[in-house]
């Protein structure tokens, strides 16, 4: 078995393990256990946000240190950076602390929840070079599911500096990141997605609460601030990274999408409009320069109408 599809077959055990526990102490332990034994990891475990710290929290393994501070180590990095950090060895990650000295390599991601990182879930190995994008990507998923089970939806909706404000201002949504996705380059950089040769799209990569706020709510939405007729372009942006579509990875989510997409072009009384409506078959997260960049930079760029915010807001 590859470890693709050793993580393939945890993340339904996972999520069948935790089902009925509203606990999220509990849900991490048992997360910890089953990952810890499936996966073979050497040290598998949770730190949680407790004032200004990252507090130990159930772990399996030997034993750990306890607190580490904002931006101290590996696991206080991801957590001031939002981000997983995968540390090839941990010789050469200025700063890592030394829980043990037989840890050679770690990966390290954090827990969201409305938007805000409330603890990272942290592996360590043994060995040099376990973790790549594979364990990123799984570990990713096992992660958004401490606080109950969330969904994933991909939307390109242009520019995605002002869709992911937009997306992260809805009740429900607890997690978004802005990359490129469906192309057939690998890791592209951004600038290498602007030439249009890469045949990607930016979009922004939605975690949400499903018993929060629903797909067709989200998609409904996603409607709101896109031009559907227009063909790669939307606002001053053109070109086919600005396509607009909807890109999910899980069929049942289909049938509903379909639905919305019917719905709008029956009331723009059109056969057929240029969104797509596809598969995922690659995302990949753009540079931190461009997460939550409207944050960063309140005055920067945005090609949708401010009122639209309002409107995001307003579902609250
Ligand atoms: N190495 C981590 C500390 C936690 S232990 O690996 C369990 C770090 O640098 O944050």
């Amino acid at each position: 078995m590859t470890k693709e599809e050793k993580y393939q077959a945890l993340v339904p055990k996972v999520a069948a393990l935790l089902t009925g526990e509203p606990d999220p102490v509990a849900r991490m332990a048992n997360m910890a256990a089953l990952l810890h034994q499936e996966m073979g990891f050497w040290w598998t475990g949770f730190y949680r946000v407790q004032d200004e710290e990252l507090v130990l929290g159930p772990f399996q393994g030997p034993v750990a240190c306890t607190r580490i501070a904002f931006g101290r180590g590996v696991c206080g990095t991801a957590w001031k950076e939002r981000r997983t950090v995968v540390v090839p060895d941990v010789e050469q990650f200025p700063g890592h602390i030394a829980c043990s000295s037989e840890s050679r390599s770690e990966i390290v991601v954090p827990l969201w929840q409305h938007n805000e990182v409330t603890g990272v879930l942290d592996i360590d190995s043994r060995e040099l070079g376990t973790f790549d994008a594979v364990d990123q990507k799984y570990l990713e998923k096992i992660a958004a599911l401490v606080y109950g089970p969330q969904r994933e939806i991909w939307f390109a909706a242009g520019c995605f500096w002002g869709a992911q404000k937009f997306f992260k201002m809805i009740e429900g949504v607890e997690f978004t990141e802005v990359g490129f996705c469906n192309g057939w380059v690998q890791n592209p950089t951004y600038e290498q997605v602007y030439t249009d040769e890469t045949g990607h799209a930016e979009c922004v990569h939605v975690r949400y609460d499903p018993e929060r706020v629903s797909l067709q709510k989200l998609t409904r939405l996603f409607f709101k601030i896109i031009d559907p007729l227009s063909l790669n372009k939307q606002g001053g942006d053109e070109g086919t990274r600005y396509r607009t579509g909807v890109y999910y990875e899980e069929e049942l989510d289909r049938p509903i999408l379909e639905r919305e997409f019917l719905r709008v072009k029956r009331d723009l009384d059109v056969e057929d409009m240029p969104v797509e409506l596809l598969h995922l078959t690659s995302f990949y997260p753009a540079d931190e320069y461009h997460q939550d960049y409207l944050d960063k930079h309140p005055d920067g760029y945005c090609h949708l109408n401010p009122a639209l915010f309002d409107l995001a807001r307003s579902r609250r």
